[in-house]
Protein backbone atom coordinates (compact mmCIF):
# COMPACT_ATOMS: atom_id res chain seq x y z
CA UNK A 1 0.00 0.00 0.00
CA UNK A 2 1.88 3.02 -1.22
CA UNK A 3 2.08 6.03 1.30
CA UNK A 4 0.30 9.18 -0.49
CA UNK A 5 3.86 11.09 1.21
CA UNK A 6 6.16 8.65 -0.66
CA UNK A 7 6.59 6.75 2.16
CA UNK A 8 7.81 2.47 1.90
CA UNK A 9 4.86 0.48 2.16
CA UNK A 10 3.51 -0.53 5.91
CA UNK A 11 5.49 2.65 7.30
CA UNK A 12 3.87 4.30 10.00
CA UNK A 13 4.12 8.08 7.97
CA UNK A 14 1.58 10.57 9.68
CA UNK A 15 0.77 11.43 6.17
CA UNK A 16 -0.67 8.53 4.99
CA UNK A 17 -2.66 7.65 8.62
CA UNK A 18 -3.91 11.61 8.19
CA UNK A 19 -7.05 10.71 6.13
CA UNK A 20 -9.19 8.04 7.80
CA UNK A 21 -11.90 8.11 6.23
CA UNK A 22 -10.75 6.49 3.00
CA UNK A 23 -10.24 3.16 3.03
CA UNK A 24 -7.54 2.54 0.17
CA UNK A 25 -4.81 4.87 -0.54
CA UNK A 26 -4.86 3.97 -3.97
CA UNK A 27 -8.08 6.46 -3.77
CA UNK A 28 -5.94 9.28 -2.52
CA UNK A 29 -3.45 12.51 -3.94
CA UNK A 30 -2.25 14.91 -1.95
CA UNK A 31 -2.43 18.34 -3.98
CA UNK A 32 -0.92 21.86 -3.88
CA UNK A 33 -3.05 23.97 -6.42
CA UNK A 34 -6.22 23.36 -8.27
CA UNK A 35 -4.77 25.27 -11.14
CA UNK A 36 -3.73 21.19 -11.56
CA UNK A 37 -7.26 20.38 -12.41
CA UNK A 38 -6.50 21.27 -16.07
CA UNK A 39 -4.56 17.98 -16.50
CA UNK A 40 -8.01 16.16 -16.01
CA UNK A 41 -9.27 18.12 -19.23
CA UNK A 42 -6.18 16.95 -21.12
CA UNK A 43 -8.24 13.61 -22.46
CA UNK A 44 -8.42 12.48 -26.03
CA UNK A 45 -10.63 14.31 -28.38
CA UNK A 46 -13.98 12.15 -27.87
CA UNK A 47 -15.84 10.84 -30.93
CA UNK A 48 -13.56 13.10 -32.97
CA UNK A 49 -15.30 15.92 -30.97
CA UNK A 50 -13.53 18.83 -29.50
CA UNK A 51 -14.02 17.42 -25.56
CA UNK A 52 -16.31 19.64 -23.48
CA UNK A 53 -15.72 20.65 -20.11
CA UNK A 54 -18.78 21.46 -17.93
CA UNK A 55 -18.77 24.08 -15.14
CA UNK A 56 -21.69 26.22 -13.31
CA UNK A 57 -22.22 29.78 -14.53
CA UNK A 58 -21.20 31.51 -11.82
CA UNK A 59 -18.18 29.56 -11.01
CA UNK A 60 -14.70 29.53 -9.68
CA UNK A 61 -12.22 30.62 -12.50
CA UNK A 62 -10.28 28.19 -12.07
CA UNK A 63 -12.90 25.29 -13.82
CA UNK A 64 -12.23 27.63 -17.01
CA UNK A 65 -8.47 27.60 -17.01
CA UNK A 66 -8.21 24.14 -16.46
CA UNK A 67 -10.80 23.54 -19.44
CA UNK A 68 -8.07 25.76 -21.68
CA UNK A 69 -5.34 24.47 -20.22
CA UNK A 70 -6.74 21.17 -21.55
CA UNK A 71 -7.49 22.33 -24.85
CA UNK A 72 -11.40 21.82 -24.50
CA UNK A 73 -14.25 24.04 -24.73
CA UNK A 74 -15.44 25.55 -21.72
CA UNK A 75 -19.16 25.05 -21.31
CA UNK A 76 -21.30 27.54 -18.76
CA UNK A 77 -24.16 25.72 -17.05
CA UNK A 78 -26.60 28.37 -15.60
CA UNK A 79 -27.05 28.18 -11.81
CA UNK A 80 -29.95 30.09 -11.14
CA UNK A 81 -31.73 30.67 -7.76
CA UNK A 82 -35.03 29.12 -8.68
CA UNK A 83 -32.55 26.10 -9.07
CA UNK A 84 -30.87 26.76 -6.09
CA UNK A 85 -27.71 27.87 -7.85
CA UNK A 86 -27.31 24.37 -9.37
CA UNK A 87 -27.04 23.40 -12.87
CA UNK A 88 -29.99 21.43 -14.01
CA UNK A 89 -28.98 17.49 -14.82
CA UNK A 90 -31.75 17.13 -17.17
CA UNK A 91 -31.22 20.17 -18.91
CA UNK A 92 -27.85 18.49 -20.97
CA UNK A 93 -28.29 17.56 -24.14
CA UNK A 94 -27.13 13.61 -24.89
CA UNK A 95 -25.10 15.27 -27.95
CA UNK A 96 -22.82 17.42 -25.69
CA UNK A 97 -22.85 14.52 -22.61
CA UNK A 98 -21.15 12.85 -25.25
CA UNK A 99 -18.45 15.05 -25.44
CA UNK A 100 -18.16 15.92 -22.01
CA UNK A 101 -15.14 14.77 -20.56
CA UNK A 102 -15.47 16.87 -16.87
CA UNK A 103 -18.28 18.06 -15.23
CA UNK A 104 -16.42 20.53 -12.36
CA UNK A 105 -19.40 21.21 -9.69
CA UNK A 106 -18.89 22.59 -6.52
CA UNK A 107 -20.93 22.03 -3.59
CA UNK A 108 -21.30 23.85 -1.12
CA UNK A 109 -21.04 26.52 -3.87
CA UNK A 110 -18.74 29.47 -4.38
CA UNK A 111 -20.74 31.67 -4.63
CA UNK A 112 -23.59 31.31 -3.31
CA UNK A 113 -23.19 28.54 -0.64
CA UNK A 114 -25.68 26.20 -2.12
CA UNK A 115 -25.26 22.21 -1.27
CA UNK A 116 -25.93 19.38 -3.91
CA UNK A 117 -28.64 17.25 -2.39
CA UNK A 118 -28.13 13.76 -1.96
CA UNK A 119 -30.44 12.56 -4.79
CA UNK A 120 -28.75 15.29 -7.21
CA UNK A 121 -25.29 13.90 -6.67
CA UNK A 122 -26.34 10.57 -7.71
CA UNK A 123 -27.98 11.55 -10.73
CA UNK A 124 -24.58 13.99 -11.65
CA UNK A 125 -22.61 10.42 -10.56
CA UNK A 126 -25.05 8.13 -12.78
CA UNK A 127 -24.57 10.75 -15.69
CA UNK A 128 -20.63 10.77 -15.34
CA UNK A 129 -21.00 6.74 -15.26
CA UNK A 130 -23.42 6.68 -18.12
CA UNK A 131 -21.38 9.16 -20.52
CA UNK A 132 -17.86 8.19 -19.16
CA UNK A 133 -16.36 11.47 -17.64
CA UNK A 134 -15.24 12.43 -14.92
CA UNK A 135 -17.23 14.34 -11.92
CA UNK A 136 -14.96 16.48 -10.53
CA UNK A 137 -16.46 17.62 -6.99
CA UNK A 138 -15.32 20.52 -5.44
CA UNK A 139 -15.98 20.43 -1.97
CA UNK A 140 -13.46 22.92 -0.71
CA UNK A 141 -15.99 24.41 1.48
CA UNK A 142 -18.01 21.24 2.93
CA UNK A 143 -16.64 21.67 6.57
CA UNK A 144 -17.82 25.31 6.83
CA UNK A 145 -21.56 24.60 7.52
CA UNK A 146 -24.58 26.04 9.30
CA UNK A 147 -27.18 23.40 10.58
CA UNK A 148 -26.95 19.82 9.00
CA UNK A 149 -23.64 19.05 7.22
CA UNK A 150 -23.96 18.55 3.29
CA UNK A 151 -23.63 15.31 1.89
CA UNK A 152 -20.34 14.59 0.02
CA UNK A 153 -19.72 12.96 -3.29
CA UNK A 154 -17.90 9.81 -1.65
CA UNK A 155 -21.08 9.31 0.05
CA UNK A 156 -23.67 9.29 -2.62
CA UNK A 157 -21.39 6.94 -4.06
CA UNK A 158 -21.50 4.98 -1.38
CA UNK A 159 -25.11 5.01 -1.42
CA UNK A 160 -25.00 4.02 -4.85
CA UNK A 161 -23.04 1.14 -4.34
CA UNK A 162 -20.71 0.97 -7.08
CA UNK A 163 -17.42 2.31 -5.72
CA UNK A 164 -16.12 5.87 -6.89
CA UNK A 165 -16.09 4.63 -10.49
CA UNK A 166 -15.56 8.13 -12.06
CA UNK A 167 -15.73 10.50 -9.59
CA UNK A 168 -13.18 12.91 -7.36
CA UNK A 169 -13.37 14.68 -4.58
CA UNK A 170 -11.14 18.09 -4.30
CA UNK A 171 -10.69 18.32 -0.73
CA UNK A 172 -8.46 21.52 0.72
CA UNK A 173 -7.35 23.04 4.51
CA UNK A 174 -7.87 26.33 2.88
CA UNK A 175 -11.30 26.74 4.37
CA UNK A 176 -11.43 24.62 6.66
CA UNK A 177 -8.39 25.34 9.00
CA UNK A 178 -7.85 28.78 7.32
CA UNK A 179 -4.80 28.31 6.19
CA UNK A 180 -4.74 28.82 2.03
CA UNK A 181 -1.13 29.77 2.52
CA UNK A 182 -0.55 26.24 3.13
CA UNK A 183 -1.80 24.83 -0.59
CA UNK A 184 -2.36 21.77 0.71
CA UNK A 185 -5.37 19.35 0.15
CA UNK A 186 -6.22 15.63 -1.28
CA UNK A 187 -7.75 14.38 -3.88
CA UNK A 188 -9.92 11.22 -3.48
CA UNK A 189 -11.71 9.23 -5.96
CA UNK A 190 -11.78 7.01 -8.69
CA UNK A 191 -7.97 5.09 -8.33
CA UNK A 192 -7.65 4.79 -12.23
CA UNK A 193 -7.57 9.02 -12.37
CA UNK A 194 -5.49 9.32 -9.07
CA UNK A 195 -2.96 6.51 -10.77
CA UNK A 196 -2.73 9.09 -14.20
CA UNK A 197 -2.77 12.16 -11.93
CA UNK A 198 0.06 10.67 -9.37
CA UNK A 199 1.91 10.26 -12.70
CA UNK A 200 1.60 13.88 -13.74
CA UNK A 201 2.83 14.75 -10.50
CA UNK A 202 5.61 12.95 -10.62
CA UNK A 203 7.03 13.64 -13.94
CA UNK A 204 5.74 17.57 -14.63
CA UNK A 205 3.91 18.92 -11.26
CA UNK A 206 5.42 19.95 -8.12
CA UNK A 207 4.46 17.05 -5.01
CA UNK A 208 4.07 18.67 -1.55
CA UNK A 209 6.68 19.21 0.25
CA UNK A 210 7.24 16.97 3.59
CA UNK A 211 6.67 19.67 6.29
CA UNK A 212 3.65 20.66 4.36
CA UNK A 213 2.55 17.35 4.66
CA UNK A 214 3.64 16.89 7.96
CA UNK A 215 1.75 20.36 9.08
CA UNK A 216 -1.14 19.00 7.09
CA UNK A 217 -1.56 16.02 8.86
CA UNK A 218 -1.48 18.00 12.15
CA UNK A 219 -4.08 19.80 10.72
CA UNK A 220 -6.79 16.97 9.36
CA UNK A 221 -5.84 14.92 12.59
CA UNK A 222 -7.60 17.88 14.36
CA UNK A 223 -11.53 18.61 14.28
CA UNK A 224 -11.46 20.72 17.38
CA UNK A 225 -10.63 23.65 14.90
CA UNK A 226 -13.08 23.24 12.45
CA UNK A 227 -15.93 23.40 14.89
CA UNK A 228 -14.60 26.48 16.51
CA UNK A 229 -14.14 27.81 12.69
CA UNK A 230 -17.72 26.79 11.86
CA UNK A 231 -18.57 28.94 15.33
CA UNK A 232 -17.06 31.85 14.11
CA UNK A 233 -18.37 32.07 10.69
CA UNK A 234 -21.63 31.20 11.64
CA UNK A 235 -21.56 34.13 14.19
CA UNK A 236 -20.54 36.03 11.56
CA UNK A 237 -24.19 35.46 9.60
CA UNK A 238 -25.88 36.25 12.69
CA UNK A 239 -24.60 39.76 12.46
CA UNK A 240 -25.36 39.86 8.76
CA UNK A 241 -29.05 38.78 9.67
CA UNK A 242 -29.34 41.25 12.06
CA UNK A 243 -27.66 43.78 10.28
CA UNK A 244 -29.01 43.28 6.69
CA UNK A 245 -32.31 42.08 7.22
CA UNK A 246 -34.15 45.02 7.55
CA UNK A 247 -32.73 46.52 4.67
CA UNK A 248 -33.01 43.40 1.97
CA UNK A 249 -34.48 40.14 1.46
CA UNK A 250 -31.66 38.34 2.77
CA UNK A 251 -30.47 34.67 2.06
CA UNK A 252 -28.05 32.94 4.61
CA UNK A 253 -26.85 30.17 2.69
CA UNK A 254 -26.57 26.50 4.07
CA UNK A 255 -22.42 26.83 3.78
CA UNK A 256 -19.27 28.74 3.09
CA UNK A 257 -18.47 31.93 4.34
CA UNK A 258 -19.91 34.29 1.45
CA UNK A 259 -22.99 36.36 1.50
CA UNK A 260 -24.93 36.33 -1.72
CA UNK A 261 -26.72 39.89 -1.90
CA UNK A 262 -28.89 40.55 -4.48
CA UNK A 263 -28.32 44.31 -4.85
CA UNK A 264 -29.79 44.92 -8.60
CA UNK A 265 -26.35 46.05 -10.06
CA UNK A 266 -22.97 44.39 -8.72
CA UNK A 267 -20.80 46.18 -10.37
CA UNK A 268 -22.06 49.43 -9.49
CA UNK A 269 -22.78 48.43 -5.49
CA UNK A 270 -19.25 47.25 -5.28
CA UNK A 271 -17.85 50.44 -6.45
CA UNK A 272 -19.82 52.44 -4.29
CA UNK A 273 -18.62 50.65 -1.31
CA UNK A 274 -15.35 51.17 -2.39
CA UNK A 275 -15.54 54.51 -2.99
CA UNK A 276 -17.63 55.37 -0.16
CA UNK A 277 -16.93 52.98 2.54
CA UNK A 278 -13.33 51.58 2.11
CA UNK A 279 -15.27 47.71 1.83
CA UNK A 280 -13.95 45.44 -1.22
CA UNK A 281 -16.14 43.23 -2.44
CA UNK A 282 -16.44 41.02 -5.77
CA UNK A 283 -19.31 41.71 -7.88
CA UNK A 284 -20.87 38.91 -8.89
CA UNK A 285 -20.47 39.68 -12.88
CA UNK A 286 -17.16 38.77 -12.11
CA UNK A 287 -17.70 35.14 -11.44
CA UNK A 288 -20.05 34.63 -14.46
CA UNK A 289 -20.06 35.09 -17.73
CA UNK A 290 -22.78 36.43 -20.92
CA UNK A 291 -24.99 33.06 -21.75
CA UNK A 292 -26.05 33.08 -25.16
CA UNK A 293 -28.51 36.31 -24.60
CA UNK A 294 -25.84 38.49 -23.09
CA UNK A 295 -27.17 37.68 -19.76
CA UNK A 296 -24.47 37.21 -16.76
CA UNK A 297 -26.48 35.26 -13.98
CA UNK A 298 -23.86 37.10 -11.58
CA UNK A 299 -24.84 40.50 -12.82
CA UNK A 300 -27.32 41.39 -10.14
CA UNK A 301 -25.08 40.10 -7.10
CA UNK A 302 -22.59 40.94 -4.79
CA UNK A 303 -20.39 38.57 -3.18
CA UNK A 304 -19.13 39.59 0.66
CA UNK A 305 -16.99 37.15 2.41
CA UNK A 306 -17.57 36.99 5.73
CA UNK A 307 -14.23 36.22 7.04
CA UNK A 308 -13.23 39.29 9.66
CA UNK A 309 -13.36 39.04 13.56
CA UNK A 310 -16.70 39.51 14.71
CA UNK A 311 -15.96 43.34 16.11
CA UNK A 312 -14.63 44.05 12.21
CA UNK A 313 -17.30 42.22 10.41
CA UNK A 314 -19.98 43.78 12.43
CA UNK A 315 -18.55 47.71 11.69
CA UNK A 316 -18.33 46.52 8.29
CA UNK A 317 -21.62 44.79 7.73
CA UNK A 318 -23.42 48.52 9.41
CA UNK A 319 -21.30 51.11 7.02
CA UNK A 320 -22.13 48.74 4.41
CA UNK A 321 -25.70 48.89 4.94
CA UNK A 322 -25.52 52.57 5.48
CA UNK A 323 -23.70 53.19 2.37
CA UNK A 324 -25.73 50.72 0.08
CA UNK A 325 -29.58 51.06 1.73
CA UNK A 326 -29.67 54.46 3.87
CA UNK A 327 -28.43 57.16 1.37
C1 LIG B 1 -14.52 26.88 -5.01
C2 LIG B 1 -13.07 26.89 -4.71
N1 LIG B 1 -12.32 25.83 -5.07
C3 LIG B 1 -11.01 25.81 -4.82
C4 LIG B 1 -10.38 26.84 -4.18
C5 LIG B 1 -8.87 26.80 -3.98
O1 LIG B 1 -8.52 26.08 -2.90
P1 LIG B 1 -6.97 26.02 -2.51
O2 LIG B 1 -6.71 27.21 -1.68
O3 LIG B 1 -6.86 24.76 -1.76
O4 LIG B 1 -6.18 26.00 -3.79
C6 LIG B 1 -11.09 27.95 -3.78
C7 LIG B 1 -10.40 29.08 -3.13
O5 LIG B 1 -10.85 30.16 -3.03
C8 LIG B 1 -12.48 27.97 -4.04
O6 LIG B 1 -13.25 29.01 -3.68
Amino acid sequence: MPCWGGCAAGSTCPTALSIRSVTSFRCLEPVSRYTRLGSFARRQKRLGKRPAVLMPNPFYHVYQGAAMVGGAEPIYLPARSEDNFLPVLEDLSEDLLARTSIFFLCTPGNPQGTTASADYLKRAIELAREHDFVLALDECYCEIYRGEAPVGGLEACAALGQGLDNVISFQSLSKRSSAPGLRSGFLAGDARIIERYSQFVAFGGSPLPLPVLHASTALWNDDAHVVENRAYYAGNFRLAEEILRPHIDLHIPAAGFFLWLDVGDGVQAARTLWREAAIKTLPGALMGRDDEHGCNPGAAYLRIALVYDPEKTERGLRRLAQTLFQS
